[in-house]
């Protein structure tokens, strides 16, 4: 059982679903008024990255991997230094890009191929970056702690997601 005295403030508790949903639409203003009026990719990945990581409780790593031919290259982020080039199809972020969906890691010592960069990171949450039909890259984030991510962390990260593949184009 969790301590809920170091728990995350919406992680347990009456309307924590609520609190999340609205931590997340919260998020996802914040991250279209940063991005909107900056056209360069970088600097925009950049700031999401930042964005993402200090607004989400309990990160050790937010950022972005992209497709650059077979592989995923790394690019802006929050945490550690992590692994520069992941093949398409190997580890979470490789396997989220090759199946195009996203995919949300429990406890990252029972992902088969899982490509350990912060020996921190105990859960991950992997989401692809599709514009239209093509693939961009990944949004990566991993926490220290175990089953830190769940259904409503997925589709509020899908959404930011959506809203920095518009402000890459
Ligand atoms: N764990 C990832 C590698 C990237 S780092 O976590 C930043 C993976 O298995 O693809």
């Amino acid at each position: 059982m969790h301590d809920a005295t170091h728990a995350a403030p919406w992680s347990a508790g009456h309307g924590a679903t609520e609190d999340k949903a609205r931590l997340y639409r919260d998020l996802a203003q914040e991250l279209e008024a940063l991005l909107a009026g900056e056209t360069d990719p970088i600097a925009n990945a950049a700031n999401a990255a930042a964005a993402i990581y200090h607004s989400l409780p309990t990160l050790n790593w937010a950022g972005f991997y992209f497709v650059r031919g077979e592989q995923l290259v790394l690019g802006p982020f929050q945490g550690k230094p992590a692994c520069v080039r992941i093949p398409i199809g190997r580890g979470v972020c490789g396997t989220a890009a090759g199946d195009r969906r996203s995919i949300l890691v429990p406890d990252v010592d029972a992902f088969p191929g899982h490509i350990a960069c912060d020996s921190a990171s105990r859960s991950e949450l992997v989401i692809p970056l599709l514009d239209g039909g093509q693939l961009l890259g990944v949004l990566d984030m991993d926490s220290p702690e175990l089953n830190r991510f769940d259904g409503d962390d997925q589709v509020g990260c899908e959404a930011l997601a959506a809203i920095v593949v518009r402000h890459l184009r």
